[in-house]
């Protein structure tokens, strides 16, 4: 036989020297939830490996992440109900306990990249990421909130604004209303593909956001669909995003790398709540091993294209890797 595939996998040495895919902590983005209060780091039941944090805790553990050697963060809040309203006004009001974390871990962690997240349903007594007129979800209504809630959020500190509501032309509406008020370095990293998956059930449970009525999939992209991505990332290219992001991740793998082989951009996978949870349920059953599972999870997304990946793993991953 003159190719014997095998001699290139006859040890650890020669195995390492020819692998193409490698992740690192650098690759990582850590998602948190934070909650109003102090001393608080309570489990999410359908996503343990996930926590709420007041801000005092979770400054402890953004410490702790930054000394494996993560340091970009992207942070979801759990609004009380209270505070919710049809418009979101909570989203961009200066108390907000959110924005002012951001400011404060901004002043005590001041490498760190804070990636925001930008819709209106953390803060929508209807639960939805738009406005909602008579059972519908008003599009063009919807783009000066975020606009809004984006340019609070740029003032507070965050270093990156992620606009998840899938509202068209939101990435053009945030780009223009960040530059008028003076925040051209503040980033854009675009949910360009999310899909109306059942993948976020987790989620929502940690911030209580399951929307009030319908379902997401008038915004929210067809599960069947590949060209409405290319559509996506096409306008979201023109409308200034600097990072795409295709979400869930694994179950659209193929997504992934259609999109970054077509667009020049860093592109973002999102390892979402239900993935996380489906393997931490196998993990702990002891069906699958955990140690194993997560680095080759993970380091299957950036096979199909991934530059970053945000996960609820990235902490465990990192203090793999020490
Ligand atoms: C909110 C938002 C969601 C996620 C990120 N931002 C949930 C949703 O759209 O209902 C899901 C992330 C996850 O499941 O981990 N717009």
């Amino acid at each position: 036989m003159l190719r014997r595939p095998r001699r290139n996998r006859k040890s650890q040495a020669v195995r390492s020297a020819i692998a193409e895919t490698y992740i690192g902590e650098q690759h990582m983005i850590m998602p948190l939830f934070l909650v109003l209060g102090s001393g608080i780091k309570d489990q999410i039941a359908s996503l343990p490996m996930a926590y709420r944090w007041s801000l005092d805790t979770m400054m402890n553990e953004i410490g702790e992440c930054l000394l494996l050697g993560i340091d970009k963060f992207i942070i979801f809040p759990a609004i009380p109900e209270e505070l919710k309203d049809k418009t979101a006004t909570y989203s961009y009001d200066p108390d907000n306990f959110y924005l002012q974390a951001a400011t404060k871990i901004k002043e005590k962690y001041p490498t760190v990249c804070l990636i925001s997240d930008v819709a209106m349903d953390p803060y929508s007594s209807d639960g939805h990421d738009g406005l909602v007129r008579d059972g519908k979800i008003i599009n063009d209504e919807t783009l000066p909130i975020l606009a809004k809630m984006a340019v609070a959020q740029a003032e507070a500190g965050f270093d990156i604004i992620g606009p998840s509501d899938m509202m068209d032309g939101r990435v053009e509406t945030i780009r223009f209303a960040l530059d008028a008020a003076g925040y051209t370095d503040t980033s854009i990293m675009s949910y360009t593909a999310k899909y109306a998956s059942a993948l976020y059930g987790p989620f929502r449970d940690a911030l209580d956001s399951v929307p009030k009525g319908g379902d997401k999939k008038t915004y929210q992209m067809d599960p069947s669909n590949i060209n409405e991505a290319l559509i996506e990332a096409q306008l979201d290219m023109e409308e200034g995003a600097d990072f795409i992001m295709i979400k869930p991740a694994l179950h659209y793998l193929d997504v992934i790398r259609e999109l970054k082989t077509s667009f020049s951009i860093p592109t973002v996978a999102y390892h979402v709540s239900g993935e996380c949870a489906m393997l931490y349920a196998a993990c702990v059953n002891g069906w699958l091993d955990r140690k194993k599972m997560v680095p080759e999870t993970l380091l299957s997304i950036r096979r199909a294209g991934a530059d970053l990946v945000i996960s609820y793993f990235a902490k465990e991953f990192a203090e793999s890797l020490q």
